[in-house]
């Protein structure tokens, strides 16, 4: 893989002590490398191992070893992960407050659910849609893995009628016949392999009264930029940590299982320690959406492609599914 682009970074297989085995150019158009040096720890280059390691990495695939889902339940990942749902510099976790505000108005209208009516809200982060609801009345119960979302969820809400739930839903044990609508939104109903996908959804129907709906967010498949892509930064910033790190992120879309694949390998500058986050997403035509919701009980499907129009970051690539 080599390429002169800028930020495209060239991985040689192997190479000399002291020579750069990674190569590219910052946003700046400064050529940088990653030198594979001779610190000696305890015998072991780590460094030389680690980009050993890199250089052998294996090819992405969905839901393959290492890119299954983000650590969401490790504590440490889930505080810096909290400032991402909080700031209000970008939506790559939450969605900004007032974007938040606007589409829960729009799925006030779309769910018909009024005031002293119950609301699940599955994979709720920290609680910013369910304090959205509740402020109308709405009593919330969310459920999340993040304890730092679900700490967060719950200091914000004192006063408003909600209940949080720190647990996985794949396995939260939840009521029979209680709620009077769900949510589980941005894209995360498209992250967990396709079986254990359509067991939540059908947990989900049998926690809703009779006829009651789901709103499923997922990405829409037509949006989906399906080019492979490579991109490099350093820095001290971030989810993954505050060391010095050189951070290389690829992404595939994987034809097969109709999913984006998403992997960053993190390389501490200073000890040479690697570590790999990465995530599967599934993204949908309507008709998948149509079949998945109708194999866990709900037939009828309505449409709302990009928000209906909403104006917010990439409200474009979202899909709103309601299911009854
Ligand atoms: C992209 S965030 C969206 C949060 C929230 N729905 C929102 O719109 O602000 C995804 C959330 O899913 C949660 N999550 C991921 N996998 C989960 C699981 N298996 N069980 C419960 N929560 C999960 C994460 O902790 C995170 O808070």
């Amino acid at each position: 893989m080599r390429s002169a682009a800028p930020g495209v970074v060239s991985l040689p297989g192997r190479t000399a002590d002291h020579e750069p085995v990674a190569v590219g150019r910052g946003p700046d158009g400064r050529r940088v490398g990653v030198l594979a040096g001779r610190r000696q720890n305890g015998g072991v280059d780590l460094h030389r191992d680690a980009l050993r390691a890199i250089a052998s990495r294996e090819p992405l695939r969905a839901w393959g070893p290492g890119v299954e889902d983000l650590p969401w339940a490790n504590p440490e990942f889930s505080e810096r992960m909290l400032h991402e749902h909080l700031t209000q510099d970008h939506e790559l976790a939450s969605r900004r407050l007032d974007t938040i505000d606007r589409q829960v108005e729009l799925l006030r209208g779309w769910l018909g659910i009024e005031a002293g009516q119950s609301l699940l809200d599955m994979t709720c982060g920290p609680g910013l849609v369910a304090r959205a609801f509740a402020r109308h009345g709405i009593t919330v119960t969310g459920v999340d893995i993040a304890p730092a979302a679900i700490r967060h969820a719950i200091e914000i809400t004192g006063g408003l009628p909600c209940i949080f739930i720190e647990a996985d839903v794949r396995e939260v044990p939840l009521p029979v016949a209680e709620f009077d609508a769900a949510i589980y939104l941005y894209g995360q109903p498209g992250v967990p392999v396709p079986e254990v996908q359509r067991e939540i959804l059908t947990r989900i129907r049998r926690s809703l009264r009779p006829g009651a709906p789901i709103v499923l967010e997922v990405r829409d498949a037509a949006s989906v930029d399906r080019r492979p892509q490579l991109r490099w930064w350093t820095g001290s910033r971030g989810l993954f940590g505050r060391d010095d790190k050189f951070v290389l992120t690829e992404r595939i879309w994987d034809e097969d299982a109709r999913a984006t694949v998403e992997r960053d390998i993190v390389l501490d500058i200073e000890t040479g320690a690697l570590n790999t986050f990465g995530v599967t997403e599934r993204a949908y035509e309507m008709d998948e959406v149509e079949s998945l919701l109708a194999s866990a009980g709900f037939p009828t499907v309505e449409f709302h492609r990009g928000w209906d129009g909403l104006d917010f970051d990439d409200s474009v690539s979202w899909m709103v599914a309601i299911g009854r």
